[in-house]
């Protein structure tokens, strides 16, 4: 017993070996180690059972200590002259304390970001998502939504016609009118896609942007179900603190209309350039659902009422992140866009 714990002790020192030996010199240690039957190290775990219990214990332990190893050493050399190989052979050239290069990694622009979280805030209130054409008609646009036929919007400068009475839908409030006429109530739906406006291209202004759309029309419906389902959202979005407020507004297809600004959350209501000093961020239109609008779609406005809301995904990004300048969001200057990525939810 005592000569196989000498074979291990020097079989120990001989772990050296391989962090220095080349392909050939690794493969005959490996052989003369640990080869099936004549490797040094195999004869002595094959001695084993001839051992008394208690050398066996001894003798077995240190075996298998070394054996494994033996196992991770010649694992490790073998990778190294891999890789040595790669760099164009023998390690010529590879400096393995060199810094790894950063790998690209790509990522969802903020503004799909901000949408897909709103709709799933909304997906969490029992809202499904909903989405219709770009190209409209006037009717969806504008008449079945109340707006009377002398509206500013419906004028060619300040909407895209593309022909006829077709255009670039100016709001995503017509896919309320696609969902009132295809489903009846109850209604919950939020509707993100994009909009249209002849806008010069300004600090906040873009002749394209995003918006999402909600509409929840029900049996029993009320002002408080509106606000408070808004102000949950608020919260969820922003933080369990954040205050809101309804400012009473105009909108054909509301009524009463009310848009929701939320406190700045750059100055927490102090006041700043990015909240114009009022302390307030603007960031959805909303009311109760027009009865005239019901009635246009078919909806039976005494029995049904219901809310909606419409919301720019952008403007809620720069008042989250205080981004100052809405054109930073379409301009796909990666070091800017680096800063949020992230990928899917
Ligand atoms: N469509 C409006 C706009 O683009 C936003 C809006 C306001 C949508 C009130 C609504 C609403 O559904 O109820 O300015």
């Amino acid at each position: 017993m005592r000569d196989l714990l000498a074979a291990l002790t020097e079989l120990r020192e001989r772990l050296q070996e391989i962090p220095q030996a080349d392909e050939r010199r690794l493969s005959d240690l490996k052989t003369e180690i640990l080869g099936r039957k004549a490797g040094a190290l195999t004869q002595i775990l094959a001695a084993l059972p001839r051992l008394e219990p208690a050398a066996r214990k001894q003798v077995g332990g240190a075996a298998n200590a070394l054996k494994r190893d033996y196992e991770t050493a010649f694992a490790a050399r073998e990778r190294e002259l891999k890789h040595a190989g790669d760099a164009g052979g023998a390690g010529a050239g590879v400096d393995l304390t060199m810094p790894g290069r950063a790998r690209w990694v790509g990522g969802l622009h903020l503004v799909t970001q901000v949408v897909d979280e709103i709709c799933e805030i909304f997906h969490e209130l029992g809202f499904t998502r909903a989405v219709g054409p770009e190209i409209e008609t006037e009717r969806y646009n504008f008449y079945a939504l109340n707006f009377p036929k002398d509206h500013p919007a419906l004028d060619a400068q300040d909407s895209f016609y593309v022909g006829g009475d077709l255009l670039l839908r100016t709001h995503t409030s017509p896919v309320q009118i696609r969902t009132l006429e295809s489903y009846p109530p109850p209604i919950r739906v939020v509707i993100p896609g994009k909009a249209y406006r002849r806008d010069p291209f300004d600090a906040s202004h873009a002749p394209v942007f995003e918006q999402i759309e909600g509409l929840a029309v029900d049996d029993g419906i009320s002002f408080v179900d509106f606000k408070a389902t808004l102000a949950t959202f608020a919260r969820k979005f922003f933080a369990p603190d954040t205050r809101v407020r309804f400012r009473p507004s105009f909108f054909p297809f509301t009524e009463p209309s009310a848009e929701m600004d939320v406190q700045c959350r750059i100055c927490q209501g102090a006041g700043c350039p990015t909240c114009k000093q009022t302390g307030w961020m603007e960031i959805l239109g909303s009311g109760m659902v027009h009865p005239a609008v019901l009635e246009n779609c078919g909806v039976d406005s005494e029995k049904y009422t219901g809310f909606a809301w419409g919301m720019g995904p952008e403007r809620i990004a720069m008042t989250r992140h205080g981004i100052p300048d809405i054109r930073l969001l379409f301009e796909s200057d990666v070091r800017f866009l680096a800063q949020f990525a992230r990928g899917p939810r």
